[in-house]
């Protein structure tokens, strides 16, 4: 295992995944009823954006950097900004909450987290940050398992953050057939399933076999800061949500464009969202 999240935490791709992640769960804590986060490839709690990894790579100043200081951010990105400003109280961007941890602050009484994480580091990390939290449990397991494992969940509302570092050839394989798993055990749950937008030739199989997948209903949202052809690296990335809350699209509709503007390195950037299977 190569990947390690300290390296890209606040880029542009954590921009998208942690503002859609954190209104997902807004919008699903607007019922009373309880809710059970499931996030299979954790990373760790807290990033550190001015230590050694971080700051080699400088990712987070094409991402969090870019929105710290704005003045104005529609709604859905000021929330995301106050919840990375929970950690940086004194103005300074320095402390990056991991998606279990943005997560975790949000958890309400009734609410229940499960999180795994495989590099045994982070896994021992996370373990020792929620000891004596008994409504997190982490598990140092292979996140694809989480599906079998734990659904249905008895809560009947289950959000579940499918996060791969995408090192791996068979990542968006496994992806596809746990993402089937789940909703074949639970059909309600709701799924974030984060990917890079690097190969086009192996997206467009992914878009193809995610549309004819027989999922309730799958929302495509991608954020491009490149043009997609560009052979640098990550040229952005997107969200498949299955089953994603009402209003989400309508209010993405104003922030894409206004994060491709912000976040574009070379060119226009770029954004796109469409239902791949099950248009409201
Ligand atoms: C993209 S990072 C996660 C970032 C995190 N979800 C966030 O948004 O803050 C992917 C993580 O998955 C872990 N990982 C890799 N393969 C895994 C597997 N099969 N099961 C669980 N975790 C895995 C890596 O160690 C890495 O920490």
């Amino acid at each position: 295992m190569n990947y390690r999240h300290s390296f890209h935490a606040g880029n542009h791709a954590d921009v998208l995944k942690h503002a859609v992640l954190l209104r997902m769960v807004t919008l699903m804590q607007g019922k009373e009823t309880p809710l059970c986060y499931l996030d299979s490839h954790a990373g760790t709690a807290l990033y550190d954006l001015q230590g050694d990894d971080a700051e080699r790579t400088g990712e987070y100043l094409g991402g969090i950097g870019r929105l710290w200081e704005q003045a104005e951010l529609p709604e859905l990105l000021g929330a995301y900004r106050d919840a990375v400003a929970l950690y940086n109280t004194d103005g300074q961007l320095r402390l990056y909450p991991g998606s279990p941890q943005l997560i975790a602050d949000r958890l309400r009484e009734q609410d229940r987290m499960i999180v795994s994480e495989l590099h045994p580091a982070d896994a021992a990390i996370l373990k020792e940050h929620y000891a004596g939290e008994p409504r997190i449990a982490v598990h140092h397991r292979d996140g694809y398992e989480l599906p079998k494992a734990f659904l249905p969940v008895p809560e009947k509302r289950a959000l579940w953050l499918l996060d791969p570092p995408f090192e791996k050839s068979d990542d968006l394989e496994r992806c596809m057939s746990a993402v089937q798993i789940a909703v074949q055990r639970m059909r309600q749950t709701v799924i974030a399933l984060w990917y890079p937008i690097k190969d086009q030739r192996l997206l467009q199989d992914f878009y193809r076999r995610m549309a004819d997948a027989g999922l309730p209903k799958v929302l495509r949202i991608e954020l491009n800061v490149r043009p997609a052809d560009t052979s640098l690296g990550l040229n952005g990335s997107g969200l498949m949500l299955v089953n994603p809350p009402w209003p989400l699209w309508q209010e993405l509709e104003q922030v894409l464009p206004w994060l491709a503007g912000e976040l574009a390195v070379s060119g226009p950037g770029g954004w796109r969202m469409d239902w791949l299977a099950g248009e409201p």
